[in-house]
């Protein structure tokens, strides 16, 4: 008998037959009221999970007794419940280095699109208000030969910091628990605390995990801290930030921009203030949605699964 695993987010078809021959699948295509109570029923046989997304709970947990092993298609694991996970022994795998360079590139995305107004000056020409040449209150700032300060230097922090030194010719300052040898070594990057960071950096990049420890790590204190130039870039979670603190920075302009790929509540409800400032840069939640990336990252989930189930954790279980 094939063991029996629940999926919650619809795969590609390939990557579905994989699971299919290896397992038999409840398949649900996200978590919701409408398959709630079909999902749970499937859970209390599950020795397997596997899904994106929707927050996995005490409750769904404690519904699958058989569980051994969960596979997020995604690096981020702050929507489980990671103390239960540890002490039932449930293998978390997650997919950390496939999205490295894709994510990076969205977090350089945000950089140039604040710097240079790109999307506000966009809407100014799609709404016929190109009148004459542009002036200096559309005049953006240099990105080139800046400073930037990079708050967590793992995989995704390291790449960023890539495009900024190689490319851009940036100086790199770094907040980080360790030193970070390559990119000291290659990048000529400087680790520092984080109110030094904050204070010298033209472009603030955070890219901290979303951990107890780490919620709300940026308020009103630290933007206090930053130059009245700088640019916040947020591309981690949007608990790591004091969103209210940030909005209040940005309303006020005591920091010129913000572009924020990750936000406190997601969707962000459009009544938010932050969908009415024209000094943010707003996506949602793409880090790494690209066709190439997503396909790696189900790729690279359904192979996590199948190992952890065979008993194989391998690099990507991240609390082995
Ligand atoms: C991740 O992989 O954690 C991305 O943020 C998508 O959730």
């Amino acid at each position: 008998m094939k063991p029996k695993i629940v999926l919650y987010k619809a795969l590609p078809e390939a990557e579905l037959a994989r699971l299919r021959d290896r397992f038999e699948v409840s398949a649900f295509d996200g978590i919701g009221p409408h398959n709630r109570a079909d999902f749970m029923a499937a859970l209390t046989e599950a020795e397997g999970l596997i899904g994106a997304s929707a927050p996995v709970t005490t409750e769904m947990l404690a519904q699958a007794p058989r569980l051994r092993a969960v596979s997020t298609i995604s690096v981020g694991i702050d929507q489980f419940d990671l103390a239960t996970l540890n002490r039932r022994r449930i293998a978390l795998m997650h997919t950390p280095s496939v999205l490295t360079e894709t994510t990076a590139d969205t977090l350089f995305a945000l950089v140039i699109a604040t710097a240079r107004r790109v999307v506000e000056l966009s809407n100014l020409v799609r709404d016929g208000c190109w009148q004459g040449s542009i002036g200096p209150e559309h005049f953006g700032v240099d990105v080139h030969g800046k400073t930037m300060g990079i708050i967590g230097m793992g995989r995704i922090g390291y790449a960023l910091a890539k495009r900024a030194h190689l490319g851009f010719d940036m100086k790199i300052n770094y907040y980080n628990r360790s030193p970070h040898q390559q990119a000291e070594a290659q990048l000529s990057a400087t680790r520092m605390p984080l109110d030094a960071l904050l204070a010298e950096a033209d472009f603030v990049c955070l890219v901290l995990p979303l951990t107890p420890g780490t919620e709300r790590f940026i308020g009103r204190e630290q933007f206090a801290l930053m130059k009245p130039d700088a640019i916040f870039i947020n591309g981690s979670r949007g608990k790591v930030v004091d969103e209210p603190a940030l909005i209040q920075a940005l309303q006020e302009r005591r920091i010129r921009a913000a572009g924020l790929d990750v936000f406190e509540v997601e969707p962000l409800p459009g009544s938010s203030p932050l969908c009415r400032l024209d000094n943010a840069v707003l996506l949602p939640h793409i880090g790494s949605a690209t066709h190439e990336t997503r396909l790696a990252m189900v790729r690279c989930a359904v192979d996590n699964l199948i190992a952890a189930l065979d008993g194989d954790l391998g690099r990507n279980c991240a609390n082995a």
